[in-house]
């Protein structure tokens, strides 16, 4: 068939749809902001030594190079002593993407590049391809300004691709310090979450323990918002992905109280905290939304989880009501204590079969675990045990991502309620159709906050290697302000450490921040939750702004910690 060449509004529509988006090509044309204090020389701010969040002996003695370091604040510099002796030197840095894919990722590249060569044009990025195992394979690229130009502002990883490659062995260690060392790095940037940075603090250790002149420096990633502590107020991706959730939601919400026939159960992504549930919640005010850590702290049962949404159910059908929407976390069979066991001890048979075991349900016997755990067992239908038991990722951590919560609440809730019908409880329709809301929001155009924070970030960690730190991950504070009053700086990764059981050992790692339940966010939702469980209060955010008055806007959880929180750091100038 011949397509006319006639143009539509003076456009020729053909050609349009070959070209690429407009959002895309105005997105790629924006200049992030950022501080203007890592545009010049700057000086060094030291706080306190810092510790470790518990296990402090086991932490020294594992990184007795690294432990201890105080974090940092860039301050204006105050004479000649005060500029790093490295500053305006070409330096060659390498960098990675670690884990999941967050959006603003790419800046974080464009920001390292532009800091590099604003100090000396022979700067050199080499990027490594494919996450950590890129490392230990020396595959990689130069990343040059002309092939980074194509991706400045976009999401996804796929500049340079991305892994979940858990750097332990001697012989990935002893490969990376060679690989480095070949490279002929000053510094390695490892862009990721928490495992990311536990692999960031084991490689900077390392290499300090082997004399190796390349610093780690790490750049805090996930969409989870986990990564964070006093020095970091989010992790990049965060913003942008419950936008995209609290988004679709809403429109969720709208199509319920539109057809009135419908439940829709929601699973949104986060591998154990819940704040991005939270965060969507607060932005869209579904009929009920759990929050993984409050039902770990009632110590609520898988059927406990199954009865508040039947009452729910039950409830709204006594006002007329036969739909509604209901938040799940991704990480809520992680916190209920009867599926905390039955994981837990599944976890250590994994562990103790073949490394990257997957167990069948089929040919496995359940006489192995324990009462407790065998009678949930026995009593779960087939799907579900089949995705608790698939393969663990690199890391030791159950992949919640396959697990579908929804669809086992949804085929639970539906059995109560045929006995509260058989009862003469319940006389409502119950239709339900389950969601799962979890990587359509990683690779989204970043919004506006996150493609000036990733920037930013890109290039403080630029400027923690000038300053010659490792072990350190890069901070940018006063978040709800304009960047141009963003505080930038470093704090330790030991200093976020504990000892955790990862596929049957006890091994240090990053400590997850979960939802704190007297925290501002929390609370909040505490207070207004109950009026949406009956009145369909629904609220549309609408979808991302990159133009416009609402181009700006924080999301809730950063906004409502900000306001809650006390009193500016304090330290000594070096
Ligand atoms: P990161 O912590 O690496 O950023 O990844 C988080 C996450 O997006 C979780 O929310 C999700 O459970 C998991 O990754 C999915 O992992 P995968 O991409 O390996 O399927």
């Amino acid at each position: 068939m011949e397509f006319s060449n006639k143009s539509v509004g003076g456009q020729d529509v053909q050609e349009l749809v070959s070209q690429k988006a407009t959002l895309h090509v105005e997105k790629n044309n924006y200049r992030p902001r950022m501080p203007p204090i890592l545009k010049g020389l700057f000086a060094t701010l030291e706080g306190e030594p810092t510790q470790c969040q518990t296990d402090a002996i086991i932490c020294k003695t594992l990184f007795p190079n690294t432990f201890g370091q105080p974090s940092i604040t860039f301050v204006p510099h105050s004479g000649d002593k005060a500029i790093p002796s490295t500053a305006g030197r070409k330096f060659k840095v390498g960098v990675v993407f670690s884990g999941g894919p967050a959006a603003g990722g790419h800046n974080v590249l464009t920001g390292l590049l532009d800091f590099m060569k604003r100090r000396n044009q022979e700067s050199e990025l080499i990027g490594f391809l494919g996450g950590p195992a890129g490392i230990v394979d020396k595959k990689c690229t130069t990343v040059t300004e002309e092939a980074i130009s194509h991706y400045r502002n976009l999401g996804g990883f796929h500049f340079l691709g991305t892994g979940r490659t858990k750097i332990e062995t001697d012989d990935q260690l002893q490969a990376s310090l060679r690989n480095c060392a070949e490279l002929e790095l000053d510094g390695l940037v490892i862009i990721g979450g928490d495992d990311s940075n536990t692999n960031a603090a084991v490689l900077a250790e390392y290499f300090k323990a082997h004399n190796s002149t390349t610093c780690v420096v790490g750049v805090p990633k996930t969409i989870d918002g986990d990564l964070r502590n006093e020095d970091i107020e989010a992790s990049f991706g965060f913003d942008t992905a419950t936008k995209v959730y609290s988004y679709q939601v809403s429109n969720l919400c709208f199509d319920a109280i539109s057809a009135m026939k419908t439940y829709h159960f929601v699973r949104v992504m986060g591998r154990d905290a819940s704040h991005i549930t939270l965060e969507v919640a607060l932005q869209t005010h579904p009929n009920l939304a759990f929050i993984s850590e409050e039902v770990a702290s009632g110590s609520v049962s898988l059927l406990g989880v199954v009865e508040q949404i039947a009452t729910l159910v039950v409830d709204r059908a006594s006002c007329k009501k036969h739909y509604g929407v209901v938040l799940i976390p991704e990480g809520l069979v992680g916190f209920l204590p009867d599926m905390k066991l039955l994981i837990a001890e599944l976890n250590e048979l994994m562990a103790s079969a073949d490394e990257g075991a997957q167990m069948d349900p089929s040919a496995f016997d359940s006489a192995v675990l324990t009462a407790n755990a065998r009678k949930l067992y026995d009593s779960l239908p087939e799907f579900i045990l089949r995705q608790m038991m698939a393969e663990r990722d690199p890391h030791g951590n159950v992949q919640v991502a396959v697990i579908e919560t929804e669809r086992l609440l949804a085929h639970m809730v539906r059995t109560r309620l045929d006995e509260l019908k058989r009862s003469g409880e319940y006389t409502g329709k119950f239709g339900c159709m389950s969601h799962y809301f979890g990587y359509e929001g990683r690779c989204s155009y970043p919004s506006k906050f996150d493609s000036d924070y990733c920037y930013t970030l890109g290039n403080t960690a630029a400027a923690l290697l000038e300053c010659r730190r490792t072990g350190m991950v890069a901070t940018v504070k006063n978040l709800v302000a304009e960047p141009h009053e963003w505080v930038v700086g470093g704090t330790p990764v030991t200093s976020m450490m504990n000892i955790e059981r990862r596929k049957g050992k006890d091994k240090p790692v990053v400590k997850k921040k979960l939802v704190d339940l007297e925290d501002a966010p929390f609370q909040t939702l505490k207070r207004l939750r109950r009026s949406w469980m009956l009145n369909d209060d629904y609220r549309v955010p609408g979808p991302i702004q990159h133009e416009g008055s609402c181009r700006d806007q924080r999301n809730f959880t950063l906004m409502l910690e900000a306001a809650a929180r006390k009193g500016p750091a304090t330290g000594t100038q070096k």
